[in-house]
């Protein structure tokens, strides 16, 4: 029988999602709420007014429209719980739970989660001084350049600095400013890394992976890689960067470790997990991770599937 969607978003993401989902035979329609002007009236893809900020409300629509299942596509929903609501009603739901999403939700705990499973990542402090985050800035055995709001913040949390007084603006900007809203009520001080960045995704049923093929985004705003880091301009995939070999390699040192951690802890991760790594001279390690596709990543993956 075939089955209506309903996919929750409205970037050019979601618009992959639906427009790669509706070529499906087994999909009749699929609906994307809130959606954009690609995902209105489409072939077998519309948008739908239906609030996604209550998830009761959105429950009781997907019974009553026989929605056979809701993919979620940015991490904002997903943190907030949307796919424990919906299942608990019934709705079949694909992605993370929220504690599981918190893996992207909050840098602190993805730091000490990669810390508690030897999962290769930059060194790290976290603080909800200023003060304290700023001496420490300025006595790190490392250099401590790189200044994140813990929370989510669109992608653009995370301050690159030049030099230690840059990053303790920043930090004066996050935590007293408030430049990122509560999301910086937990400031992440970090040690630079330097090489060349990736992206690597996989689809994960709480046990095992299976990788999508690497690619890599524009970061920075302006041309010849300056001005402020983004959530991507733009991306290509597959990278030439990442080769079978190290594919395999990411796949068992930060993969496959993420999903057994998180099975472990006692909240496993279901949905698409997304690695952010920089290729650094001394070996892979891990920037970020998200817990959902990536934007623009999505829409040049699916030419390689
Ligand atoms: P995040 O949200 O933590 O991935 O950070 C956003 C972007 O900031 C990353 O995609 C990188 O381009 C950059 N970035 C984050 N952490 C570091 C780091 N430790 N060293 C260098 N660049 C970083
Ligand atoms: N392109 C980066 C992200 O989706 O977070």
């Amino acid at each position: 029988m075939a089955v209506r969607l309903l996919v929750i978003g409205s970037g050019g993401r979601e618009h992959t999602l639906a427009w790669k989902l509706a070529q499906s035979p087994h999909i009749q329609q699929v609906l994307v709420a809130p959606g954009n002007a690609g995902t209105a009236n489409c072939g077998k893809i519309s948008n739908s007014e239906v609030s996604v900020s209550n998830h009761s409300i959105l429950a009781q629509f997907c019974k009553e429209h026989s929605v056979g299942l809701v993919v979620v596509g940015p991490e904002v929903p997903l943190a907030a719980g949307m796919v424990d609501d919906l299942q608990a009603a019934g709705v079949p739901c694909f992605g993370p739970s929220a504690k599981a999403a918190q893996l992207e939700a909050s840098k602190s705990f993805s730091k000490a989660f990669m810390d508690r499973h030897g999962i290769p990542t930059a060194n790290w402090c976290s603080f909800t001084d200023p003060q304290e985050a700023c001496s420490y800035i300025r006595t790190a055995s490392f250099p401590a350049l790189v200044v994140k709001a813990s929370g989510l913040a669109a992608g653009k949390g995370v301050i690159v600095a030049k030099d230690q007084e840059e990053a303790c603006q920043a930090v004066l900007d996050i935590m007293k400013d408030k430049t990122f809203g509560s999301a910086g009520e937990t400031v992440v001080v970090e040690e630079l890394l330097e090489g060349e960045e990736v992206s690597c995704l996989c689809f994960s049923d709480g046990c095992s992976v299976s990788p999508m093929p690497p690619a890599q985004d524009h970061k920075r705003l302006q041309d010849g890689d300056l001005g402020p880091n983004t959530g991507g301009m733009g991306a290509y995939c597959p990278t030439p960067q990442v080769s079978q070999e190290l594919l395999q390699q990411i796949r068992e040192t930060v993969l496959q470790k993420t999903v057994d951690g998180m099975k472990e802890e006692g909240t496993p991760y279901v949905g698409v997990l997304y690695a952010g790594l920089m290729l650094t001279k001394q070996g892979l390690k891990v920037l970020e991770f998200n817990c959902r596709f990536g934007d623009p990543e999505c829409q040049v993956g699916k030419l390689c599937v």
